[in-house]
């Protein structure tokens, strides 16, 4: 027998077969791990919110919650623990899935210990591994962003004064905007201007979680107040004492959360979930949603006391399109920000990538740009990042955005990057045309012209000497 040694790991084995527990749990001891046991989904859930736990294994099927569901829930409540599913119906498809969820691996019942022991120890190194990289990342993350948002245009210097002027009160705030606009980085911004700066900040996403967790979440609960709790654990309002707690997709909270954050919000307190003791934080609240409150209110789907509460100041993030001069500086920001990240020596983007980049409307606004550069840092194989490197909805709008003249006197104004032509005209012309307003968008370059309208630039060389040779004609 070997030295018993300190536990190599601490493993969470879900599973509602009790023969399977036991079997995997004196498996994994005999490995030097130590194994907690749970029943169900719920139950791991818990155990997981309680943390210590290094790596989840659970079955796949289980009554209640499901092995996925689980895996989506535990990403949230602890999503830097790996989750191995176990399944007796391994098809290929739910291994698919799972893995897309996050699932680090897969195990098919019934299994070999060598196997069981094999994806566990390497979980376990890949876990190791992804922790020094992030390590790394943030480091060089800390260096080249310096925590501050980036903007130039009008609308930014209009939010960002907002932000600075309700930075240093305590009046709870409200940030509205779309999906990627930066709602998270303007609640961080207020913190790190407001006099907490040195508090704490604790951001809680309501929309990833179940009722009952985010109330334990927030409000921390006591030893056993449900199965499970072990030992107490503090919410995330006392965690965010004398700093700014960040409630993130406010518009999702519960009917049965409302009325409790309403309440902390009116007396300033609250007890841990099982707990009697009121207790009483000093924190400054800061919200944020994609959604229109207002809207929800009239709907009776937000309570209108809690969105009075709530929206004493109200920060409309403006959508990326309405600060469009944003766009080329934000790309440059995080085409440096992924080089480096990548390894990759890139000095900027061709005129045709940013023209792509300025002329298309951003729907997933910042977040999306942010992806987009990403993916054009890791595909680009010059010097710079060319058109071909960006997502082809990016480079449709721009064609579609052309910049044209309009038509004749008298005519009715056309779209930008339209030009009308009658039926009938002859198609020389209408060649010669297109030509002409193809070669103006890209202001005179033969080049990117011949690639958009996918002929060979000698081809727009030769067409352009015959027009100029029939325009000098008698
Ligand atoms: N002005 C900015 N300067 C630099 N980075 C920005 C800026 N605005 C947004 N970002 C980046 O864009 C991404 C999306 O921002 P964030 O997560 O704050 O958006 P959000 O509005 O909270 O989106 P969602 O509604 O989807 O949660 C983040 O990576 C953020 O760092
Ligand atoms: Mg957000």
């Amino acid at each position: 027998m070997p030295e018993p040694a300190p536990a190599l790991a601490t493993l969470l084995v879900a599973d509602d077969d009790p023969a399977v527990r036991q079997s995997l749990e004196r498996a994994l001891t005999r490995e030097g791990y130590a194994v907690v046991l749970a029943p169900d989904g719920l139950a791991a859930l818990e155990r997981l919110q309680a943390g210590g736990v290094d790596l989840v294994l659970s079955d796949l099927k289980m009554p209640g919650l499901t092995g996925l569901e689980l895996l989506r829930q535990a990403k949230a409540v602890a999503p830097d623990v790996d989750v191995i599913l176990l399944t007796a119906f391994g098809t290929v498809e739910e291994a698919v899935r799972a893995m897309k969820d996050g699932a680090t691996d897969f195990l098919t019942k019934p299994f070999q210990r060598a196997q069981l022991t094999k994806v566990v120890r390497q979980a376990l190194e890949r876990r190791d591994l992804i922790a020094q990289n992030r390590a790394l990342q943030k480091r060089l993350d800390d260096l080249l962003r310096q925590g501050n948002m980036i903007g130039t245009s009008p609308a930014f210097r209009r939010l960002m004064t907002l932000v600075q002027q309700v930075a240093d009160s305590s009046a709870t705030v409200l940030i509205q905007g779309e999906s990627g606009t930066g709602k998270e980085l303007v609640a961080r911004a207020i913190h790190e201007r407001s006099s907490r700066r040195n508090g704490p900040f604790i951001a809680v996403n309501c929309a990833a979680l179940p009722e009952t967790l985010l109330e334990s979440e927030l409000f921390g609960y006591e030893k056993g107040a449900f199965t499970g709790a072990a030992g107490r654990k503090e919410g995330r309002f006392e965690l965010a004492d004398a700093g700014t707690l960040f409630l993130d997709e406010i518009a999702d909270l519960s009917a049965v959360t409302q009325p409790k954050i309403l309440r902390v919000l009116q007396e300033g307190e609250f007890e841990r979930v099982g707990g009697t003791r009121s207790l009483r934080v000093d924190v400054r609240i800061v919200t944020a949603t994609n959604q229109d409150l207002a809207t929800l209110v009239r709907e009776k789907r937000f309570r209108e006391d809690l969105f009075y509460r709530l929206n004493v100041i109200t920060i409309q993030v403006p959508p990326l399109r309405e600060k469009h001069e944003d766009v080329p500086v934000l790309a440059q920001h995080f085409l440096r920000v992924y080089a480096a990240k990548n390894n990759r020596l890139l000095d900027g983007f061709t005129d045709e990538a940013l023209g792509c980049l300025e002329a298309y409307s951003w729907p997933g606004n910042v977040r999306e740009l942010e992806n987009v550069v990403e993916r054009a840092v890791v595909l680009a194989r010059g010097g710079r990042v060319d058109a071909a490197d960006l997502p082809d909805a990016v480079r449709e709008r721009s064609v579609m955005l052309m910049r044209g003249r309009t038509a004749e006197p008298g005519a009715t104004a056309v779209p930008d990057g339209v030009f009308q032509v009658r039926v009938g005209t002859p198609l020389a012309e209408v060649e010669a045309r297109l030509l002409e307003e193809t070669l103006r968008l890209n202001h005179g370059n033969k080049t990117l012209t011949a690639k958009m309208l996918g002929i060979d630039p000698k081809t727009v060389f030769r067409k352009l000497k015959q027009g100029e040779a029939e325009d000098g004609a008698p």
